[in-house]
């Protein structure tokens, strides 16, 4: 196991404000999306919702208004949805991402995945091996985008989901639903499981940029990069991945 000196300072870069951290990495985006253009290709994003990305997102839909940044070659995969979670519902990841993306961009309709919140459970494995091979069929995630949960999740890869996890159900952290618990009106309206891509699943993307903004990141910011790999803390994964980097606001970044 690396101890935490193995901890590449260089894979850390920490930014005065959230906004500015968001600029950096949409900016990041858009220089892939149309790097993968000129070489013909896709540009296969894995995307993250939650509130750590609002403002990345908002960058690239300005971006896209103003200076004619097109998705029309990029194909989405977002890591994980409540289960179950009608679509149209105000808590949905697919509500979330179209609202604060894709209904403002040019992305087609059919290169959007989202995992399907509505399946009955029994049906929930065949869907996860199909995303997986979906991923696949495309070449892989060329940029995988992360927020951190305060239990070291990543998706929901809850504390112990093994390095090696694809894309499965999960029973979510009582401190997950906890954080969630506000924007469903109590910790009895929110789902107690979900669907996720594994942390493996998470690995294979060629890169990985994860973000957290804000003093209640701190702790767990600070734990996973300063402590050992463990699957206690899902995050400290990232730092055995060839290329990671972990952006950060000053708050958040201020336990390191
Ligand atoms: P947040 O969630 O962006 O809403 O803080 C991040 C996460 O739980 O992964």
């Amino acid at each position: 196991m690396p101890s935490p000196a193995d901890c590449r300072i260089e894979i850390v870069q920490t930014f005065d404000s959230a906004a500015r951290a968001s600029r950096k990495v949409a900016n990041q985006i858009a220089e892939l999306i149309q790097s993968q253009r000129s070489a013909g290709r896709t540009c296969v994003l894995g995307l993250a919702t939650g509130s750590t990305p609002i403002s990345l997102y908002a960058e690239l839909v300005r971006m896209h208004k103003k200076e004619g940044l097109s998705f029309g070659n990029v194909t989405t995969f977002n890591l994980d949805e409540y289960l179950p979670m009608p679509p149209a519902q105000r808590q949905s990841y697919v509500r979330f991402m179209h609202e604060h993306l894709f209904d403002h961009v040019d992305i087609a309709p059919t290169n959007i995945h989202i995992p399907d919140g509505t399946l009955p459970v029994d049906q929930v494995e065949e869907f996860c091996r199909k995303y997986e091979c979906l991923i696949e069929a495309e070449g892989g995630i060329d940029l995988q985008l992360l927020g951190i949960g305060r239990t070291g999740h990543i998706g929901f890869n809850e504390p112990d989901s093994s390095q090696d996890s694809r894309t499965r159900l999960v029973t979510l952290d009582p401190i997950t639903r906890g954080d969630a618990s506000t924007s469903f009106d109590g910790i009895e309206n929110v789902p107690v499981q979900a669907i996720t891509m594994g942390v493996g699943t998470i690995m294979d993307a060629k890169k990985i940029i994860m973000m957290a903004f804000g003093n209640s990141k701190a702790p767990i910011v600070a734990r996973t990069l300063e402590g050992p790999v463990d699957s206690a803390i899902p995050a400290t994964f990232l730092k055995l991945h060839p290329n990671v980097e972990f952006v950060l606001d000053s708050a958040a970044a201020s336990k390191l």
